[in-house]
């Protein structure tokens, strides 16, 4: 088999954070690529920058370094997109379409993370199937939806591997919180660690499709590693794990520390009200045998643990 050589777009976020270090414990740190917008510094592999808006920058990067396989996460979250849309969409679909055309011309891998936002108010919100109506509001959710479709032209098309996961909401403590909805749940553990108050942006009975950054990589992984032919679903899997709501996730955090938590909900509950509650993974776990690891105790316990193991380390080193 040809060697695997590994570019990582996003690097610098959440997820990559995690997934950086998972592909060089994987394959090596020769053959992992790590990229952002601006350098990442923080890797033991070789780092570029890399404007996704830029193709030119991709298509070098992908010769330079001989590159096979591409984990695009480079994304704005749905938040950040509602705010500027013309940016969300040209980093989100704009970035992708990029992407897809340089693994065409260089028969590339490609993992690209599609989202519950691919949902919208007209879904069914209860155990959501893997193929139902999507009709995003938000301009997050319309690149995601178009991407997955885009994602699928190009698989029949031109023959690019390209797989993808409907992301539920992501929670991690190596990197930070981006520009997203689901992202209460972070920012509520760190405050439970720092002041004790956390003014929440959702209701407190706001139901939401959650993962634990472990399940996900892991998860990403095993699809990326399935054989071609398991993969039956060319848009993007639903991808699901665990489902809660701010008032689940106080109550679990209070088992541990105290924190009073105050409900101020903003225009990011608009965008949470069109969304999923619960997600029918059936597709995944029968085609490539995905199976979540993480339920809602486990998943504080060991946040808690890890973000005050770092804001430990802060302190020391200030
Ligand atoms: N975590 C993401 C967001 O809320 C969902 O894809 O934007």
């Amino acid at each position: 088999m040809p060697k695997e050589i590994i570019l990582v777009t996003g690097s610098s976020g959440l997820i990559g954070n995690e997934l950086v270090p998972a592909l060089i414990k994987k394959y090596g740190q020769e053959n992992v690529i790590a990229s952002d917008l601006n350098e990442p510094t923080n890797y033991s592999c070789k780092s570029v920058a890399i404007d996704i808006t830029r193709p030119e920058v991709i298509s070098k990067t992908v010769g330079d370094y001989h590159i096979t396989t591409v984990y695009h996460l480079a994304g704005l979250l749905s938040a950040g997109s509602e705010e500027n849309p013309d940016l969300g969409w040209r980093i989100n679909f704009g970035g992708l379409k990029n992407i897809l055309d340089v693994a065409k011309e260089n028969k590339l891998k490609v993992f690209w993370p599609s989202s519950i936002a691919a949902f919208g108010p007209t879904t069914p919100q209860k155990n959501t199937p893997q193929h139902t109506i999507l009709e995003p509001t938000t301009i997050y959710g319309i690149a995601k939806v178009s991407g997955e479709l885009m994602c699928q032209y190009y698989f029949n098309k031109y023959g690019v591997d390209v797989r993808s996961l409907r992301y539920p909401g992501i929670i991690g403590w190596r990197g930070k919180a981006g520009a997203g909805t689901t992202e209460y749940s972070i920012h509520m553990l760190n405050a439970a660690l720092s002041s004790g108050k956390y003014d929440c942006f959702l209701k407190k009975d706001t139901l939401l499709p959650m993962m634990y950054i472990d399940d996900t990589i892991r998860g990403t992984i095993e699809l990326m590693e399935a054989p071609a032919d398991k993969i039956k679903v060319r848009t993007a899997y639903n991808f699901s794990a665990i489902s809660f709501t701010p008032e689940q996730l106080t109550k679990e955090i209070q088992k541990h520390l105290e924190i009073s938590v105050k409900y101020e909900p903003d225009f990011r509950q608009k965008i949470a009200d069109t969304w999923p509650e619960s997600i029918d993974d059936s597709a995944a776990r029968a085609d490539w045998h995905w199976q979540p690891t993480y339920d809602l105790e486990k998943l504080v316990e060991i946040m808690l643990k890890q973000l005050g193991t770092i804001a430990k380390q802060e302190v020391r080193a200030q």
